[in-house]
């Protein structure tokens, strides 16, 4: 039997506050969400406190977990800066030294303040998940430009080279995992209650809509999504992986900035329409990944020229070519282009990803070629 809102509130009675209160009575809990077996609920506090209340939500963490019924838990801190509060009430780990080669003080895109993530806790260390070599996210300032079908491809061309590789679906808001790969199964739990990610085409994979209903209402929100990926990088049992490939939500947001504090990330690979508009927000992602010191491995031109699905003619009706200029303008190498095709989205669409259900095909080269350029990359950044 699932578990219950009632019983995750009384499972959670023992777990007391920093201020000795008990949590429930703290007025810091979220609504709880329970959704078969899966609780997620946030604890909301003062940026300030964020340290203090790191321990707490370790127990809760637990305390949930213990529960009869709960085959997984996602328990947030969430640590919401107040409009106007000045930097200097802002917690230590916002105010931490720049990595080196970052200038001090630049301000983050778009004038959107990332919370920082819970200092004190591990995750805030960039510490390296164990068994996981390279970590790269796939981004774009803008939606809807195709870096899901991107990172999918992606993964399985590095896997046909090879590579071990496994995904990570970042994007907390509307993950796009589930209906790409077909995976309708939610993740097991170890006795150690680590999830275990689900194996599709010779990928981990994991998402967040693995865990809830498409129409679960989205609670996450802002800085609650830090706690979300940083619990699916750490709280998932990976194995051993030469890539982990991210598949980011749109935008220069929390996400993005939570990966980059939480994680090492080798590098960034920016996805892009040709359309001049479409530019601006990939120079708006990649400036972003700079600031936070990630490399950009390179820019993909996706929707790149039109190619007739019946007579394979070629028309370059978006203006093909401006993601390679913009690419050799910002100095950033240009990793290939995908046309705008049928049978991409059809593939997309049915959760059989082209690279490999039709590994032969012209497209399935072309994402093998892009996926060889990244590999690569992550070669020459090792060594140097
Ligand atoms: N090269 C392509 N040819 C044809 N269709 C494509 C191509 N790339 C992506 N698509 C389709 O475009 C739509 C958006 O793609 P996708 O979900 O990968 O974009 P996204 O950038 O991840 O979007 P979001 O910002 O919402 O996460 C999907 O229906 C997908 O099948
Ligand atoms: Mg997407």
């Amino acid at each position: 039997m699932s578990v219950t809102k009632q019983q995750v509130l009384q499972g959670l009675a023992k777990v007391m506050s920093p201020r000795n209160v008990p949590l429930v009575d703290a007025g810091v809990l979220s609504e709880v969400v329970v959704n078969d077996g899966t609780v997620m609920l946030s604890i909301n506090v003062d940026a300030a406190e964020v340290r203090d209340w790191e321990k707490v939500r370790a127990q809760a963490d637990s305390a949930v977990r213990a529960l009869p019924g709960v085959t997984s838990a996602l328990i947030a801190l969430t640590a919401e800066r107040k409009a106007g509060a000045a930097a200097a009430t802002a917690p230590p780990a916002a105010r931490r030294p720049a990595p080196k080669g970052v200038p001090q003080g630049v301000p983050s895109v778009a004038g959107h303040r990332p919370a920082p993530p819970p200092h004190g806790s591990p995750m805030t260390r960039q510490a390296p998940i164990p068994g996981v070599g390279a970590i790269i996210a796939v981004a774009s300032g803008k939606g809807g430009v195709g870096k899901s079908t991107t990172a999918l491809n992606l993964a399985l061309g590095l896997r046909d080279i090879g590579l071990k590789v496994g995904v990570l679906d970042a994007d907390i808001y509307g993950p796009s995992m589930p209906k790409l790969t077909g995976i309708r199964e939610k993740p097991r739990l170890t006795d150690a209650k680590k999830m275990i990610p689900i194996e599709r085409f010779g990928l981990p994979i994991m998402s967040i809509g693995f865990l809830v209903e498409e129409d679960t209402p989205m609670i996450w929100r802002g800085p609650m999504v830090m706690s979300a990926i940083t619990q699916m990088l750490r709280d998932v049992v990976w194995g051993s992986l030469d890539v982990m490939v991210v598949d980011m939500p749109p935008g220069t947001g929390d996400a993005q900035l939570t990966l980059a504090q939480a994680v090492p990330l080798k590098g960034a690979i920016i996805v892009s329409t040709p359309q001049d508009l479409a530019l601006i927000d990939a120079r708006r992602g990649l400036a972003m990944f700079t600031r936070v010191n990630v490399p950009v491995l390179g820019i993909v031109e996706n929707m790149s020229y039109f190619q007739c699905p019946h007579c394979g003619t070629r028309s370059d009706i978006f203006g093909h070519g401006g993601a390679r200029h913009e690419a050799e303008k910002l100095g950033v190498p240009f990793l290939g282009e995908v046309p705008l095709h049928m049978d991409i989205r059809a593939t997309s669409d049915s959760g059989t990803p082209l690279v490999h259900s039709a590994p032969d095909s012209e497209h399935a080269r072309i994402y093998r070629a892009i996926a060889t350029r990244v590999a690569e990359r992550l070669k020459q950044s090792a060594a140097g």
